[in-house]
């Protein structure tokens, strides 16, 4: 139904509309206790055998909402139904932001791909905790389903906070959902804050992780903290972020974020100059992500934690990324493309498998 009826209308609009009008959609369809029921059974696979325990957390199903669909966590009500195990919100940053000047969204459609340079547009922090707090009392049906889907915060700093201050920034985000998400994720990869990729260095890295795991170390139980990686780290950097995870003692790593390469594309390359700076996202980064699992799987500490995005399309392109090392995987582009259908067609086939 997505991909005959719904998608060709939502591509009628520009995509950050689309985007926005077919999670009101949702959450309008969802109003209804028959809907709701029906598009549960049509879109979730509660199976014993899919759920996972890791990072101390029982996840329902490995297939999560990646990072930056629901940065202010407005369609928590929604996501649970269509079949995710978890859902990361954010990028949140502690003041609000308008983002990046529209438009700053473009899809690639014979690359089933996109390019954003959304610039971490958000509400800021404090409405995301009351979002959190709203959610978790009026939502107690779901909340009280066993186990319930995993939240995870994924957490920047403001654009105008230079970079020798930003520890503070991703402080204030550390402490204000602290008792709202059940794991966090540091992004430092963005390619549309200026500079932030800086902070992947490793000076500034191990400064940043490291302050960030005192606060965490001195609550009465910790919570599961992750890095988020740029695809275009080279094998040198990554294994310098292997070193730092290791002496910071982190949960794991989130890889990877948007590329900034435009290498192999079908659409021509006078549309792409057009479009300008951004993140690139879908089809053309799955390599590569991939590539970066299978590096950190090989090299890293047994224990250390991957969650693989990037460029999932198929439940084909799911196995592969757990193949590569990934313990659960994220989408975002593919359930642009693909519709939410996808989490379940990744799900059966992972119960086919096991
Ligand atoms: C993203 N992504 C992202 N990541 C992140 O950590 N914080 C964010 O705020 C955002 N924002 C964002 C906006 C848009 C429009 C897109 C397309 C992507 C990156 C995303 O979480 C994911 O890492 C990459 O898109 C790669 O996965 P897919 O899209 O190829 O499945």
């Amino acid at each position: 139904m997505y991909k005959l009826i719904l998608k060709p209308i939502f591509f009628l609009f520009s995509p950050e509309q689309a985007h926005h009008l077919a999670m009101k959609l949702f959450k309008m369809v969802l109003s209804f206790p028959i809907i709701n029921l029906f598009l549960k059974n049509i879109y979730t696979i509660e199976n014993e055998r899919l759920t996972k325990e890791i990072l101390g957390l029982k996840f329902k199903n490995p297939v999560g909402l990646a990072a930056g669909f629901d940065k202010d966590g407005k369609y928590l009500d929604v996501l649970p139904h269509l079949g995710f195990g978890f859902v990361e919100i954010g990028t949140v940053t502690p003041k609000p932001q308008d983002g990046n000047p529209k438009p700053r969204l473009f899809r690639l459609p014979k690359d089933e791909a996109l390019i954003n340079r959304m610039g971490f547009n958000n509400a800021g922090v404090q409405s995301l905790v009351e979002k959190l707090i709203i959610w978790k009392n009026t939502r107690a049906d779901v909340q009280n389903q066993y186990p319930s889907v995993i939240i995870g915060g994924n957490i920047g700093k403001n654009k105008i906070t230079p970079n020798e201050e930003a520890v503070k920034d991703y402080e204030i985000c550390f402490e204000a959902l602290f008792n709202h998400v059940d794991y966090f994720v540091v992004n430092v990869s963005s390619p549309n804050t200026p500079n932030l990729r800086e902070l992947q260095d490793k000076e500034p890295l191990t400064k940043l992780l490291s302050s960030l795991q005192v606060l965490n170390f001195q609550k009465e139980k910790p919570k599961p903290i992750l890095l988020k990686i740029a695809p275009d780290l080279t094998n040198s950097q990554l294994d310098d972020i292997l070193e730092i995870v290791k002496n910071t003692q982190l949960s794991g790593l989130v890889a990877t974020n948007t590329t900034i390469s435009r290498d192999n594309l079908q659409t021509d390359p006078l549309s792409i100059e057009a479009i300008g700076a951004g993140g690139l996202s879908g089809k053309p980064v799955k390599n590569r992500s991939t590539e970066v699992i299978r590096y950190l799987r090989e090299k890293g500490e047994k224990n250390m934690v991957i969650i693989g995005v990037g460029g999932i399309a198929t439940a084909t392109d799911a196995l592969e990324k757990m193949a590569a090392g990934a313990d659960l995987i994220q989408i975002y582009t593919g359930f642009i493309y693909e519709g939410p259908g996808l989490v379940k067609k990744i799900n059966r086939a992972l119960l086919e498998k096991n």
